[in-house]
């Protein structure tokens, strides 16, 4: 559609130029001026005409009416004037020839723009806190930030996956004292993980006490935690042995998640490899007189930017979180020479990142506005909120396993001989979880209904994966076809399909300008339905001739390409049967 909107504009900015040829306009400046109307009564494309009022010192009713006459390019079948709109609607016929064969030629890379040739960018997200839970708010940087680095990926960008796990703080000295106390080597080379959260429920409930389960606050508890952390940080090597153990054990069950979404990272340099770059960093801040001492901690002051101090030290000396991003991110850049970084995180985070950007571009690195922080609502289950500090965690895995599981039984019923049907439940379970959460607007915070999430009717991972299995089987039924035969558009349902498939690089530039992958979860309903409507109305394999039947099948290898590449950008798998 880009193409077809430059085209258009050329033709509108020459009219502009007949109608006064002192007036300078170029076509981009049109096209920008150009909308999508709500109402497709109103044209395919429509052009307000105010914009043009001061240029053509006229008035937006003459200027539309003008327009309307004058304009002729092949793509426009007519143009109307309405209350000073230009309401521009297109050749159906023509845009199929210049939509469909493209979309055919170039199969995975249809869509894409290259605004991101020869640029790098490196998104930090998941980075889970290694000796905690890998659990259901978990989710929003995992699934954002990876459809972010896919959608810059598309767009050409050279991506660097990071996850910067948590891999170094107290809550490894909580565990080790957890570990000491009540752990079991064998158990935990057994059960992996779960003997890990135990250990650490137990050992969280024991210093703040749980008086459900009648057991007292025991606040010395976490001071011997703080002193496992400190002999680690001082290189005790019984600590780091039984730290790089708890590590290995966290990182590999965690894995499991990542494969069955399809994600794999570039670097998993956590928060331990920054520990000797800080103080570098820390040189700099103060050669650049930036830090105050406060109460014993230092600090730089943001009160003129409206925000609280940023920590660098704590009164011990001990580095802080904001401190180790600092040195993370001036690593990044020396490595990666990065044109953007982003990072994932909750919003709760938002100050964080808004304060140590802030000390970066008071440090004089001329890249701080490179630094993207891109924040994501909360997610409670069924209406539950989660708290991750008792044992009232909802794990991904968990969550993830039940849904399978209900898939599966669905399945069992709709279609009972399917070949590879496990796999095929993991992937339509998983992918429901990851489409209804990418639904929302990444900043919403949402409440999640398993049912809802599943249904294989509503707008969910289901239904569309079960569109895109329907492409499949209609071209694995029709055999070969002529795919470069002129098309024949008969039907609105047809011309209705060749439009959304036209819009989908719009949308992806769309998405990539906001961080916002449901721009992608959105457009994939829009172009499943379209192409359902045109299913239940049209027949393909018996269509009344050879040209309209060749005409749907490549409308409908179109579509699947299209949801393909879509699927392709926010994680989703491809089920070619359901
Ligand atoms: N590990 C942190 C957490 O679980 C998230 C890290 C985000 N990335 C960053 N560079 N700070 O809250």
């Amino acid at each position: 559609m880009l193409e077809i909107k430059k085209l258009i504009s050329g033709a509108v900015a020459d009219c502009v130029q007949q109608m006064n040829p002192q007036a300078s306009l170029d076509a981009e400046a049109v096209q920008n001026m150009l909308e999508y109307p709500p109402d497709p009564k109103m044209g395919d494309l429509a052009l307000p005409c105010f914009k043009l009022s001061k240029l053509l010192r006229n008035a937006p009713v003459k200027i539309a009416g003008e327009l309307a006459a004058k304009l002729s390019v092949p793509a426009v079948a007519r143009a109307e004037a309405v209350n000073g709109y230009l309401n521009i609607f297109l050749d159906d016929g023509y845009l199929a020839d210049r939509i469909v064969p493209e979309v055919l030629t170039k199969g995975t890379k249809y869509g894409a723009p290259d605004f991101g040739e020869g640029k790098t960018v490196v998104l930090d997200y998941s980075s889970p806190n290694l000796a905690k839970p890998f659990h259901i708010g978990h989710l929003g940087t995992t699934v954002i930030g990876h459809s972010l680095k896919k959608l810059h990926e598309f767009a050409g960008y050279k991506c660097v996956g990071i996850n910067y796990v948590g891999d170094w703080g107290t809550q490894f000295g909580k565990l080790i004292v957890a570990f000491k106390k009540w752990g079991d080597r064998e158990a935990v080379e057994q059960n992996g993980i779960d003997a890990l959260v135990d250990l650490y429920v137990r050992i969280n409930n024991a210093i703040s006490g749980n008086a459900e389960q009648g057991i007292p606050a025991d606040p010395a508890l976490a001071d011997e935690a703080r002193a496992e952390f400190l002999k680690m940080e001082q290189g005790d090597e019984e600590n780091l042995a039984l730290w790089r153990w708890l590590v290995e054990k966290t990182l590999k069950a965690n894995d499991e998640i990542y494969h069955q979404l399809g994600i794999t990272f570039d670097s998993y340099k956590g928060e331990s490899f920054y520990t000797d770059k800080m103080p570098a960093q820390i040189q700099k801040l103060r050669e650049r007189e930036l830090l105050k001492i406060d109460d014993g901690a230092s600090i730089v002051d943001l009160e003129a930017y409206g925000m609280p101090p940023c920590l660098i030290l704590k009164r011990d000396g001990s580095s802080l979180y904001p401190t180790r991003d600092i040195a993370a991110a001036v690593y990044r850049k020396d490595t990666y020479d990065f044109d953007k970084a982003i990072y994932v995180t909750s919003a709760g985070q938002s100050l964080h990142f808004a304060q140590w950007f802030k000390v970066v571009e008071l440090m004089g690195y001329d890249w701080a506005d490179k630094l993207v922080h891109v924040p994501y609502g909360t997610v409670s289950i069924n209406g539950a909120k989660l708290a991750t500090r008792t044992g009232n965690v909802i794990l991904l895995r968990d969550l993830f396993a039940l849904a399978i599981d209900k898939v599966a039984a669905i399945m069992e019923e709709k279609n009972p001989n399917l070949e590879d049907k496990n796999k095929i439940a993991e992937a339509v379970g998983v992918g429901a979880i990851v489409f209804y959460y990418l639904s929302n607007n990444r900043i919403r915070d949402i409440n999640f209904i398993m049912e809802d999430a599943l249904s294989f009717d509503g707008n969910t991972g289901p239904y569309v994966q079960y569109t895109y299995a329907r492409t499949c089987s209609v071209l694995t039924k029709s055999g070969e076809y002529d795919r470069g035969a002129k098309l024949t558009v008969t039907v609105p349902e047809e011309a209705e399909l060749v439009k959304v498939i036209s819009r989908f690089e719009e949308t992806v530039r769309e998405a990539i300008d906001a961080y916002e992958p449901s721009v992608i979860t959105r457009y994939i309903l829009d172009l499943a339905g379209s192409y359902n409507r045109f299913y239940h109305n049209c027949s393909i394999l018996g269509a009344e001739n050879e040209a309209i039947k060749n005409t749907r099948l490549a409308l409908t290898e179109a579509a699947k390409t299209v949801l393909g590449n879509a699927f392709d950008l926010i994680c989703l798998a491809k089920t070619e049967k359901i």
